[in-house]
């Protein structure tokens, strides 16, 4: 009853904003995203019947509390499903490669949800093994595969149409993702508050949700055509949607800090010099910037010289979840 699975982060060209069901976590919109090679999780999921509660390991490090919680909760779904009450050692490593906040939850949860299905003798195909993700972090569920992935919201209450889709594979096209890791990071809001404050207290939300067929439609047109200017200028226009809702809620709040702008105008300036970057923000400080491979150096020392950035992790598409 042990299982290890592999997953990796991904950035949303097409955010994932706003629940329209906490509980199962359903979004209020589909959205999109580019799995990351740059960052993975490694779970080992080990069920065992002597263990009076489940135990959490991250990065060799023992956890209790809320993220503990987090884990036996979903765990508790896992054992729902399969109609087995046994409790579980969690081991899980982080691939980072610097200690810098980027450890996400869609790596983490998408990891586990293979690793503990395996472990607990369910045989869950992609689709299934996607919906379990949700359940843990809405973004993981696009996690368990690779290359562009979209989130199809669906439309049922209970969820079981709501699950992600490969949209091309890795291979499809040869991108580059720089993540910019700032020096200083603080992080207020959860994506899980500021996503419940901005659906219920922000008037822009819903011109937020009225764009988003239109920008799908076009991003998928994009990418089928390796149309890089208009794949990137709809994620950024996207991602500048999403975090203008931010300041329209009641209390009102931002993710960006100082050095998120000067990344951003960095990233706008090498545009007007002919070169094609674009950025897009999740729900934090930090900038990841798209760009082609042949940018590769001209992107780097660019983003280096920006004061306040620390370091620079490069990504290409990456792969989707795999057992080890
Ligand atoms: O899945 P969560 O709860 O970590 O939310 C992710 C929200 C964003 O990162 C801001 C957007 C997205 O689609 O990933």
């Amino acid at each position: 009853m042990k299982a290890t699975a592999r997953a990796h982060t991904n950035i949303a060209l097409i955010k994932y904003w706003g629940k329209r069901n906490e509980s199962l976590i359903l979004p209020a919109n589909s959205n999109l995203s580019v799995t990351l090679d740059g960052f993975s999780t490694e779970t080992t999921v080990h069920f065992q019947e002597d263990l009076k509660k489940d135990i959490f390991l991250l990065n060799e490090q023992n956890v209790e509390g809320n993220d503990l919680g987090k884990v036996a909760v979903f765990l508790d779904k896992v054992r729902a499903l399969s109609g087995n009450e046994i409790y579980a050692q969690v081991q899980s490593v982080n691939h980072v490669p610097t200690a810098a906040g980027f450890a996400s939850s869609a790596s983490g949860l998408a990891a586990l949800a293979a690793a503990s299905a395996k472990a607990i003798g369910l045989s869950l195909d992609d689709t299934e093994l996607s919906k379990l993700a949700r359940q843990g972090s809405g973004s993981a569920c696009r996690s368990i595969y690779g290359g562009f992935v979209e989130w199809q919201m669906g439309e049922r209450e209970d969820g079981a149409d709501s699950f992600a889709v490969q949209v091309a594979d890795r291979s499809h096209w040869d991108i580059r993702i720089a993540a910019v890791v700032l020096s200083k990071t603080m992080k207020k809001v959860s994506s899980r508050e500021g996503m419940r404050r901005t659906v219920e207290t922000s008037p822009f939300y819903a011109g937020w949700l009225e764009q988003i067929p239109k920008d799908l439609q076009e991003i998928k047109q994009a990418i089928a055509d390796k149309d890089f200017e208009k794949m990137g200028s709809i994620a950024e226009a996207n991602c500048l949607r999403m975090h203008a809702t931010t300041l329209g809620a009641n209390p009102p709040f931002t993710y960006w800090q100082d050095t998120t702008m000067r990344v951003m105008q960095t990233v706008q300036s090498l545009r007007e010099q002919g070169v094609p970057a674009f950025f897009t923000i999740d729900a934090g400080p930090n900038v990841k910037v798209l760009y082609l491979p042949e940018d590769e150096d001209k992107v780097k020392k660019r983003l280096h010289s920006i004061e306040g950035v620390d370091d620079i992790i490069i990504s290409k598409p990456g792969n989707g979840i795999s057992y080890l």
